[in-house]
């Protein structure tokens, strides 16, 4: 087993994902931003946080919440400024916090400069970095690609008559990756925030920015196909997952290693077979240094579906790649009310496994006190998605923290109403830190027992024998993980020690010896019992 101290941070960490606008708004206008969280890295070192990814922080006219980058060297002016975001990186790390960007390399947004230059004639010095094309003689788009929230790709430009491509929004038209100038700007942009002391990025589609050279159309989606991809009508094969994604990602992986301070490239690879998740870990870790599992993030909740997804990744994913997991993020419901169905002991049982799995988890925030996905009334929907057809809105899961039930939920001045509206107010963060059986309480306690058991960060995932509807696995040679994903009781066989944590906060100190019996939804760690246990290697 690695020694901690020589890991490198992102395997051993916890990372945190921050959404700026929903997690504290320091100057009262409703909207969460920098400043806000420099005000909270108390509550994320108490937490025991190693890194933060920040949602886009650029300047963005916000057709889509920053995924709309007008400049990627700069903070949007709800956010605060450059100085504010320099300052909360030196304040993070001298909590020993690292602080990673949203980079959004897929797209710009069309009121991006090179955009502006690009759409303003066919002879224009960016023109050739989005993709311009004919339309079909009948009129009709160059191709039948269809844009992830909706309707065609391309949208047709009245100035010059050809069509530009985009695989979201209209505001967000795609950079062409098949332009050594493009590939070179991204170079220095990376390059230009890797010296301001960021510790990496976040890097969105990032499977997804090369497209197949000759556009050729999509095929239809078959019966075989993930639903999302039946829902669109269309299989991405040739506007996604190109084969030479790859050669881009491994540029960037060149940049950041030739750098002593060796930042880290976490990639949103929304591929939804796991052997092509592998590929994106390259060989012998030269292309990113975590890729996140959608396979796992969009199973369902229970055993039988879970466990398998977590063996073949953990088979894949050995040597340099290395697991990342994660139960919610800023694009799907939140994990306590998609998996969970908002049952608390079930909530709870998802966090205690999240942060147990071999690999990097990464919470996102509202997870650490079991924030529910909120009911956003149709006239408050702030998602630009829904206008385009999308089936859901995403803002139930980006509503604001809620640090208090106070006017304002600390979250902003009491009397202001917040971009989105509050969940509940009653499940709040000071609440749960004054209740040590809380979720908050669970949730810091499995990240602090991580830190104290390497078994749990480097230890092996081996799966144990359980019955249907329960999860057993061994960390390491000294701990295991019992789960019962059901609401009925159930028992696993072959365990020995003592409930070190328990998801129900009713068992630690409890014996097992062979057989341990699970309550509905109960989480166990077990471990050597404290005489047994060994002292950490210095
Ligand atoms: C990613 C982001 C999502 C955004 C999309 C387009 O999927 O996570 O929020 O809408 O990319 O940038």
């Amino acid at each position: 087993m690695e020694d901690q101290a020589r890991t490198p941070w992102w395997r051993h960490g916890v990372l945190y994902q921050v959404y700026p606008r929903s997690f504290q708004d320091s100057d009262g206008d409703g909207v969460g931003d920098l400043r806000g969280v420099i005000d909270r890295l108390d509550h994320l070192e108490w937490l025991g946080v190693d890194g933060l990814w920040l949602n886009p922080t650029f300047p963005s006219p916000n057709a889509d919440w920053g995924y709309d980058v007008a400049d990627f060297k700069g903070v949007h002016p709800d956010l605060g400024t450059l100085a504010d975001l320099d300052e909360l990186i030196a304040r993070a790390e001298e909590r020993g916090i690292r602080v990673l960007l949203d980079l959004v390399p897929n797209h710009t947004s069309d009121e991006h400069p090179w955009f502006v230059d690009s759409r303003s004639s066919r002879e224009a010095a960016h023109r050739h970095w989005y993709v311009w094309r004919d339309g079909r003689a009948d009129g009709e788009p160059p191709n039948n690609w269809r844009s992830a929230f909706g309707g065609s790709a391309w949208t047709r430009d009245d100035r010059t008559g050809q069509w530009y491509l985009h695989n979201f929004a209209p505001k967000q038209p795609d950079l062409d990756w098949w332009q050594p100038e493009v590939r070179d700007a991204f170079d220095g942009i990376m390059t230009w925030w890797y010296d301001r002391g960021i510790a990496g990025f976040r890097i969105d589609v990032a499977h997804g920015i090369i497209k197949d050279r000759e556009l050729r159309d999509n095929p239809a989606a078959t019966a075989e196909d993930a639903e999302n991809w039946r829902r669109v009508g269309q299989r991405p094969e040739f506007s996604m997952n190109r084969e030479e994604v790859h050669d881009v990602i491994a540029r960037w992986r060149e940049v950041a290693e030739a750098r002593d301070d060796k930042p880290i490239l976490v990639g949103e690879t929304w591929v939804l077979d796991l052997d092509r998740l592998a590929s994106f870990y390259g060989q012998g870790g030269d292309e990113l240094h975590l890729a996140f599992n959608f396979v796992f993030l969009l199973a369902t909740f229970d055993a039988g579906t879970l466990a398998p997804i977590v063996a073949r990744t953990d088979e894949l994913l050995q040597g340099e790649a290395w697991p990342v997991w994660t139960i919610s993020n800023h694009d799907l419901t939140r994990a306590p009310t998609r998996w969970a169905r908002d049952d608390e002991d079930a909530a709870r049982a998802a966090l205690v496994m999240l942060l147990t799995l071999r690999g990097t988890p990464v919470l996102y925030y509202g997870d650490e006190i079991g924030m529910r996905e909120t009911d956003v009334p149709h006239h408050r929907v702030m998602d630009p998605a829904v206008a385009q057809g999308a089936r859901a809105t995403r803002d139930g899961a980006r509503t604001p923290m809620t640090w208090t039930a106070q006017d304002g939920g600390g979250f902003t001045h009491p009397g202001v109403e917040p971009w989105l509206p509050f969940g509940d107010l009653q499940r709040n963060v000071a609440d749960q830190r004054e209740d040590r059986g809380s979720m908050l309480h669970l949730c810091r306690d499995v990240i602090a027992l991580r830190r104290a058991q390497p078994d749990l960060v480097e230890g092996a995932y081996v799966p144990l024998e359980a019955p249907e509807g329960a999860w057993a696995f061994r960390r390491g040679e000294g701990h295991a993980v019992a789960l019962n994903l059901t609401a009925r009781p159930r028992a696993v066989e072959g365990l020995r020690g003592e409930v070190v944590l328990s998801s129900r906060r009713a068992r630690e100190g409890e014996r097992v010896d062979g057989r341990v019996e699970l309550e509905p939804w109960d989480a166990l760690v077990i471990g050597p019992s404290v005489a047994e246990r060994p002292s950490r290697r210095a």
